[in-house]
């Protein structure tokens, strides 16, 4: 299961590139938002910390655009920026229509805002590259979410739907398990998430057990 990172903060991209290696990115209007600088300027820089690689950059479409062809317009001119960007649109009718369009010219799209399996299979259809079905967002109002992904991942399976589920808006290490068990090809998640995964309080507390047996070698070399 590929790691990508959910963020446009440039230097939390940057560290997590060289720290973790990570397999791409995803970002959306909020964490642009949150990153405090012009979207142009982000999506340039982002654009440039990429090149040169494979690594897939979702960069999401004004989601005020309620008429396909206007999406359209707007994913090539992103589409133009990078080549590592996947043009990511809003779930919906207009988001299909224009998701088919930019597939036929052969430009990557992200279906993103999916909460049912109906929606991941009409992303499907429109041969979207990515679609991301948003774990926690679901959770947090109280939907069962333990068999989303799979359901998604055995849909795609028996019609042989090459397109690739990337489990978002994660809140856990669990989620991040239980999604690649489920069948995730790619999980995007915030760097706390990913720290958290990193650790365990057992792997805490052997460290500290073994950094005591270590310090008690230690003195008794040192008394010798
Ligand atoms: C996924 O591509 C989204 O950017 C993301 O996971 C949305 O959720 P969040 O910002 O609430 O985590």
């Amino acid at each position: 299961m590929r790691m990508f990172l959910d963020s446009a903060h440039v230097n939390e991209i940057r560290e997590a590139l060289d720290m973790w290696d990570i397999d791409g990115l995803t970002t959306n209007p909020r964490h642009v938002a949150a990153a405090g600088r012009p979207i142009n300027d982000i999506l340039d820089e982002i654009g440039e910390i990429f090149s040169g690689t494979e690594k897939p950059v979702s960069v999401e479409v004004d989601p005020h655009l309620t008429d396909w062809t206007a999406i359209v317009e707007e994913g090539v001119r992103l589409a133009e920026i990078s080549e590592n960007f996947v043009i990511k649109v809003g779930a919906g009718e207009a988001g299909y229509r224009a998701v088919q369009e930019l597939s036929e010219h052969g430009i990557r799209t992200n279906v993103t805002l999916v909460f049912s399996t109906p929606q991941a299979w009409h992303a499907a259809r429109c041969g979207a590259t990515y679609v991301s079905p948003f774990l926690g967002w679901k959770e947090a109002h109280g939907d069962d979410v333990s068999t989303f992904i799979g359901e998604i991942s055995l849909l795609y399976e028996n019609f042989g739907y090459p397109t690739q589920i990337i489990a978002a808006a994660i809140r856990n290490s669990r989620q991040i398990a239980d999604a690649a068990l489920a069948g995730a090809h790619c999980v995007t998640a915030g760097v706390a998430v990913y720290r958290e995964s990193f650790a365990n309080p057992y792997t805490d507390m052997g460290h500290r057990v073994f950094g005591d047996a270590w310090n008690s070698i230690t003195q008794d070399e040192s008394s010798d």
